[in-house]
């Protein structure tokens, strides 16, 4: 009887602990913390995009996330953080979809887009894989998700 009670805890707290770790990768940190460092936030949040909003300039950043920047593997066709190579990742890849991703300045996204943030999947995209232009239409159509 005493094995079987044993035995019982140590199944559950097995099971506890399997589905603890389970829902961690995939999850997307905690969008009230800043991604830029606060020494660079100033002037990251000074820059403005050079593309006005138009759905033409929208559909260029769409079709590069979803194309020859490779976004789409982790955040998703459509930057709800569902990609395919972000479901392993711990943090998650940021759902643009997130109501707190508006107190965001398009710089902060540019910034990131061009460092990275280290430690996470997140790598530098601009000027490597994408140009400063293009990685300008990209943060353009991550915006717009959140209208
Ligand atoms: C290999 C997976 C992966 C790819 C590919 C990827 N990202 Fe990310 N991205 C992440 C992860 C993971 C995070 C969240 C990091 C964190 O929470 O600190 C993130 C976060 C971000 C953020 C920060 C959001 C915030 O909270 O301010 C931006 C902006 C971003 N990604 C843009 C892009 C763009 C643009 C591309 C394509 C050029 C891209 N990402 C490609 C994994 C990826």
């Amino acid at each position: 009887m005493k094995f079987g009670i044993t035995a019982l805890a140590l199944f559950t707290a097995t099971l506890f602990s399997v589905s603890v770790a389970m829902s961690e990768p995939g999850k997307e940190s905690d969008v009230g913390k800043a991604r830029v460092p606060a020494d660079e936030m100033e002037e990251a949040r000074e820059w403005k995009n050079p593309f006005p909003a138009t759905p033409e300039n929208i559909a260029k950043g769409k079709a590069l996330f979803t194309g020859k920047a490779t976004c789409f593997t982790c955040h998703g066709n459509e930057g709800k953080g569902d990609g395919i190579a972000g479901a392993a990742l711990d943090p998650g890849p940021r759902d643009f979809h997130n109501p707190l991703m508006k107190n965001r300045q398009a710089g902060e996204y540019m910034w990131v887009v061009q460092n990275g943030i280290e430690g996470t999947g997140m790598i530098s995209y601009s000027p490597g894989i994408v140009s400063e232009e293009e990685a300008a239409l990209i943060v353009l159509f991550e915006m717009s998700l959140l209208k």
